[in-house]
Formats: C-alpha cells, structure tokens, sequence
C-alpha cells in the first residue's frame, strides 16, 4: 500500500485556493466554544495569531481533500499549539527555536501539554472520547514524529506550516528564528517548502511566498 509519505505532493481532489488567506470568511460557528475554552492559551507564543491563520488554511485543505473528517483536522489545527501555554515560557525561544529546535525536550512537552489541554477543553463541550483521542494522536507528535500516519494528519502539518509564507507569519516567526525578513523567506523557499505534503499546501505556500516577497522587498533589502 502506498502511504500518504510515499506519494508527495499529494494530489487534490478538490478546489485549491491560492489567493490571500486575509480574502477568507472566518466564520467558526461550532468551532467558537473551542475558541473560548483556549482562550488563555492562545496568549503563548503567538498563538493568537497563528492558530487562527493556521485554521484558515486547514479550511482550504479540506476544500481541496474533501475525503478528510473536516472536524477532525480543524478541532486539531485549533488545538496543536495550545500546550505552549502550558511550559516554561523562557525556554520557548532559547530552546524551541534555536539549535537542533525539533529535538528540544520543550517540543515533546509542548505537544503533550496541547493533548492535555484538548482532554480537558473538549469532552464538556460535547465531543465523544473517540474523537478526543483521534485529536491527541494527531497534535502528539506533531513537530517531533517525523511521518503524517493519516489524511487528516497531514492536512494539519500543512496548515501548521502555511501560515509561515503570510505575511502575518513572516514578521512574528523570522523575529522568533532571529533572521531578517529576506533571510527567512529564503528558508521558508528552501526548507519549508519540501517538509510540505500536499499539493495543495505547496501550490498555496508557492503563491504566498511570492506575494510576501514582493511585499516585503526581499530582493533588495538583504
Ligand atoms: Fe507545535
Ligand atoms: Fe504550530
């Protein structure tokens, strides 16, 4: 059997939306009760910036993968990072961004601190036990396993990337890696482009990347 890390990019099945998340409706509805739980936990190392952006490019995925559970990728997207809230603020950068930054010790506690806080926040909000787990299965391991081992696990990787080439994801994570504007969207070019799984996340990455460039006049402020 061929598995989602043989076959990259994965093909789409569905519409792929490359223009501007910022055009996007972001309309939660069912997903505001999740957003008010963590509300505490968006505070943590931008999450109040990148979950949202992330959410948003996890709806585009599932438009261009309608075969993943929707609910299970954006309840997972929402939650991965909520664990940051949950570790010693002041490794954050010094340990979870610089050096060897996916091994860092504070990346497995951030991921499983997210499932503790999804185990927490989601079974009075409804959500059966089975779900809650498929969620933890997906937001451990996240930065640290090396293999998406589903559809809908993949879709949240991508997500968790696709908000680095927006603009937004440009000026507060090239601040967190310590490199200028120019110097971090050659990297995004370079190494995030190729941790991408799907063809729709590469064809959106692609597209942003070239906008914020552009924007951010990369080409001669280096
Ligand atoms: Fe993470
Ligand atoms: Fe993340």
């Amino acid at each position: 059997m061929t598995t989602l890390n043989d076959t990259r990019p994965l093909p789409a099945q569905g519409t792929i939306n490359t223009s501007p998340i910022a055009l996007d409706e972001h309309l939660d509805g069912e997903l505001d009760a999740i957003w008010s739980a963590v509300e505490p936990e968006t505070r943590a190392r931008g999450n109040d910036i990148h979950l949202p952006i992330s959410l948003s490019f996890a709806r585009r995925l599932c438009d261009a993968y309608p075969d993943a559970d929707r609910t299970l990728v954006l309840v997972s997207t929402l939650l991965h990072d909520t664990g940051w809230a949950h570790v010693d603020e002041d490794k954050i950068i010094s340990d979870g961004f610089r050096g060897d930054w996916r091994k860092a010790d504070i990346r497995f506690q951030h991921e499983q601190e997210g499932c503790a806080v999804a185990r927490r926040v989601l079974p009075p909000l409804g959500y059966d036990a089975e779900f809650v787990e498929a969620v933890c299965a997906i937001i451990d391991g996240h930065d640290t396993r090396a293999e998406a081992y589903s559809l809908e696990d993949a879709l949240m990787r991508d997500a968790d990337r696709l908000w680095r080439f927006d603009q937004a994801g440009i000026a507060l994570a090239s601040g967190w890696f310590g490199q200028d504007p120019s110097t971090y969207t050659d990297r995004l070019e370079t190494e995030i482009i190729p941790e991408l799984i799907t063809e729709a996340a590469v064809a959106m990455a692609t597209a942003d990347l070239a906008r914020s460039r552009s924007l951010l006049r990369t080409k001669v402020l280096r």
